[in-house]
């Protein structure tokens, strides 16, 4: 079955809105997606209904946070393909999850003289957390490369393990590039060599379906904004095995059992690393944002998602001077691109005249632009709510800008 878009665009009211007088089109989807009037309205309802802290009270509202958010954890189980629901943390984001992982599986099983694996097309989030691990702990971080396709050479994997790596990290998808990253394959040749894997799902989560059971994944994160939910909630999934025998990061309510004057025994999973008052009410809204990916289905907004990035790929070829940085045989959803003899941010900002917004710069991962040895690109980002003709307008408002430009 297709996607109804007339039908799924009513869901999100900014889509109405005008930008500098125009129609806005919206193409800064890896950044941040918007957010359906199903998830803006069960935040509205929790706050004016059910407000009350959570895990603490005997009270009615409380429980009823209690038990919402708990039934989010499950769902957010049963949507990765998770084994238990206490292997579901709830963080700030991918890059708190990142940091908490480096921090505390670093703590319990990094010393110094280990190897951690990074690709070179991190986002920052996943690569300075582990440059902070190595430098605390004295280890090496080794770079896994990318051709200039933007494809890992994962060819060279193996020669890059030793007996002191002790983890990959990498992401599922490139931020700044779509590359589909072949992630099963890496956890496989990880695996084979007791290597434990860090996906960073931030960029995949919304676009494909993933199963950690399937991929065998020791970690795997990401956050909600990026996934029509709201912003400052995120999770790390850990196999329950590794989260166990690391030791809490954050010190507070909620992640102890008991706690005398000398010492505390801490809770357990999944509470061990949830300290403090969590962010309870967008954990309801993580809840249903996930209802409503549901809803539609991962594959069908997979396949409408690749129809418009081939779509998009195709016509913006066509432009004299234009080239698409990453051109992996699997990408999802992003095109990054330079025109020959424009700026990126001049390009930017004359598509943001027209009501079309893009993101202009390294998007925080400038390892990835050191390797074409540019400081920038300009990226169009795709979402089920967008549009071929939208697309038309990004092409016309490209060569409008050539034009006017004189290149
Ligand atoms: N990580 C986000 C991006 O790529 C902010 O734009």
């Amino acid at each position: 079955m297709g996607l109804d878009i007339k039908k799924i665009r009513e869901d999100f009211p900014i889509l109405k809105e005008k930008v500098h007088g125009k129609d806005l089109v919206y193409f800064d989807n890896a950044a941040t997606t918007h957010k359906p009037k199903q998830v803006i309205d069960i935040l509205s309802e929790y706050y004016s209904k059910y407000n009350s802290n959570v895990h603490r009270g005997v009270h009615y509202l409380s429980n009823k946070c209690t038990d919402a958010n708990e039934e989010t954890r499950i769902k957010v189980q049963n949507f990765i393909g998770a084994k238990e629901s206490c292997e579901i943390i709830f963080t700030r984001g991918t890059t708190e999850s990142i940091n908490l992982v480096a921090f505390s599986f670093g703590e319990k099983f990094i010393k110094e003289g280990d190897e951690i694996i990074v690709s070179e097309m991190e986002h920052h989030s996943n690569l300075v957390p582990w440059q902070m691990l190595c430098q605390r702990k004295n280890a090496k971080l080794v770079k896994l490369p990318f051709s200039d396709n933007g494809e890992l050479e994962i060819d060279l994997l193996p020669s890059l393990i030793n007996n002191n790596t002790k983890l990959i990290a990498v992401n599922h998808i490139s931020n700044a590039l779509g590359t589909v990253n072949p992630i099963k394959e890496i956890i496989d040749i990880a695996h084979q060599n007791n290597v434990k894997v860090l996906v960073d799902a931030a960029q995949s989560i919304q676009h494909k379906k993933i199963n950690v059971q399937e991929l065998d994944a020791d970690f795997l994160v990401f956050s909600a904004h990026k996934l029509y939910g709201p912003t400052g909630i995120g999770v790390l999934y850990g196999k329950k095995e590794i989260l166990d025998q690391m030791p809490p990061w954050q010190g507070g309510g909620e992640m102890i059992s008991t706690v005398s004057f000398e010492k505390s025994i801490y809770n357990e999973l999944p509470f061990k690393f949830e300290a403090g008052t969590p962010n309870f009410i967008d954990i309801v809204g993580l809840g249903s944002a996930i209802d409503y990916v549901e809803n539609i289905g991962l594959e069908v907004i997979d396949a409408y998602e690749n129809e418009l990035l081939q779509y998009a790929t195709e016509k913006l070829s066509t432009i004299n001077g234009l080239r698409i940085y990453g051109t992996a045989k699997n990408k999802a959803s992003v095109i990054s691109f330079l025109v020959e003899g424009i700026h990126f941010y001049d390009m930017g900002m004359l598509l943001d005249q027209m009501g079309i917004a893009v993101r202009t710069g390294t998007h925080c991962s400038e390892t990835t632009m050191q390797h074409f040895d540019i400081t920038g690109t300009v990226r169009a980002s795709f979402s089920f709510y967008n549009t071929k003709e939208e697309i038309d307008a990004l092409y016309n408002g490209i060569s409008r800008i050539c034009k006017m430009m004189g290149v």
